[in-house]
């Protein structure tokens, strides 16, 4: 069985990494917002080619901190996707404001910003483009649309570190990005983690603050701000894994290139031109998705879908009207998509074997059909 993913071969090569970092964060005597999550905010920063990092608990409080951050709140509208990980819309809902749902391209994935265009209102502040999968959103089209609009560009990172679009790294073309650092992120931590990358020093400087209670100085609350900070431990684990990255993603690229190239049967992941793809994960389309799934378990092969459900018709949020309309993209996608194994370390023969696999598993269905 090849499983869908796993972590363990990753930290097992940054082992003695990893231990050190341990160590270190262990014998200082300081755990919550020091040192490590100081050096890791300026070397992120530093790998963006500038701006400013803001380290917060996880991605879901990056996005909400990020809208407040810029005054975005009740009364104000902002557009994103229905088909993403539920914490995007989650995190606009905690800043105030309303998330209005639009459908994706059915090629990228991501955001249709023909449909954004059309959502959007008198009360719209902001669009949150989700880099779904690895791959960054259109951006050529978003940014036009953002500029003619005056809007807040706040880009959803958690699945994108180190992607580029025209050669541009994802979270340097928004006006704030957010990041998740969930362990099986392309930069994950071993816990949870984020963080908010702004251009904009007075901006860094309330993200700070909203991080930590509100607090502009020791016991000095300059507004209502939240409990999300970045521990010591997991910003030395990230300073280590960051070192990586890019190595890291040259591998996942790797293994989606064998899939790309031995797949037949399925519909692999659709790449722009300007895109620098990082394989976050590796989705592919089958009309037949419920039925292959079976067969691919059968064959070793393990799977997930990202996501089953889109956002609009998860049950807590069905009954909100989050849509902007109907959605047809989305409710189709949902249904076809299932995502491959791809980890770090994961070898050339597994992934010869996962194609093997995936091979089998369709000629069975076709047989089914015979
Ligand atoms: C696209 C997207 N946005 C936001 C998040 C939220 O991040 P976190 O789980 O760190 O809160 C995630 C990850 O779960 C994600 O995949």
């Amino acid at each position: 069985m090849i499983p869908f993913n796993t972590l363990k071969p990753l930290h097992h090569e940054l082992q003695d990494e990893l231990l050190a970092a341990m160590t270190r964060v262990l014998h200082s005597g300081w755990y919550i917002l020091g040192p490590e999550v100081e050096a890791f905010e300026a070397e992120f920063a530093a790998y963006h080619g500038g701006g400013y990092a803001v380290g917060v608990a996880q991605g879901t409080d990056a996005i909400e901190l990020a809208l407040r951050a810029f005054n975005i709140g009740p009364g104000d509208e902002v557009i994103t996707v229905s088909h993403t990980a539920l914490p995007t819309v989650n995190a606009i809902e905690r800043s105030g404001a309303r998330p209005v749902l639009v459908d994706v391209d059915p090629l990228t994935c991501t955001i249709d910003v023909a449909a954004a265009a059309a959502a959007i209102t008198p009360r719209t502040r902001a669009i949150v483009p989700v880099h779904l999968y690895g791959q960054m959103a259109r951006m050529n089209d978003l940014l036009a649309l953002v500029e003619r609009h005056a809007l807040l560009l706040v880009e959803d990172c958690a699945q994108a570190h180190g992607a580029r679009y025209a050669g541009r790294l994802a979270g340097t073309f928004g006006h704030a990005a957010a990041f998740s650092f969930y362990p099986t992120k392309n930069l994950g931590a071993i816990g949870d983690g984020g963080a908010v990358l702004v251009q904009d020093a007075a901006v860094a400087a309330r993200l700070k603050s909203l991080r930590n209670y509100g607090q502009s100085a020791t016991y000095v609350y300059a507004e209502k701000g939240i409990n999300s900070r970045l521990d010591e431990l997991q910003a030395a684990l990230l300073r280590v894994k960051l070192r990586h990255l890019d190595a890291h993603n040259a591998q996942r690229r790797h293994i989606a290139g064998l899939y790309s190239a031995g797949l037949r049967g399925v519909t692999v992941p659709f790449v722009q031109p300007e895109a620098e793809h990082v394989y976050h994960l590796y989705v592919v389309r089958h009309p037949q998705r419920d039925r292959l799934l079976p067969l691919l378990q059968q064959q070793g092969v393990g799977t997930k879908i990202h996501y089953p459900t889109p956002v609009h018709l998860v049950q807590p949020y069905r009954e909100s009207g989050y849509a902007a309309g109907p959605l047809p993209v989305t409710e189709q996608l949902v249904q076809e998509i299932v995502s491959l194994p791809l980890y770090i370390g994961l070898t050339t023969a597994e992934a010869q074997q996962v194609i093997a696999g995936v091979t089998a598993a369709l000629a069975e269905l076709a047989a089914a059909h015979a």
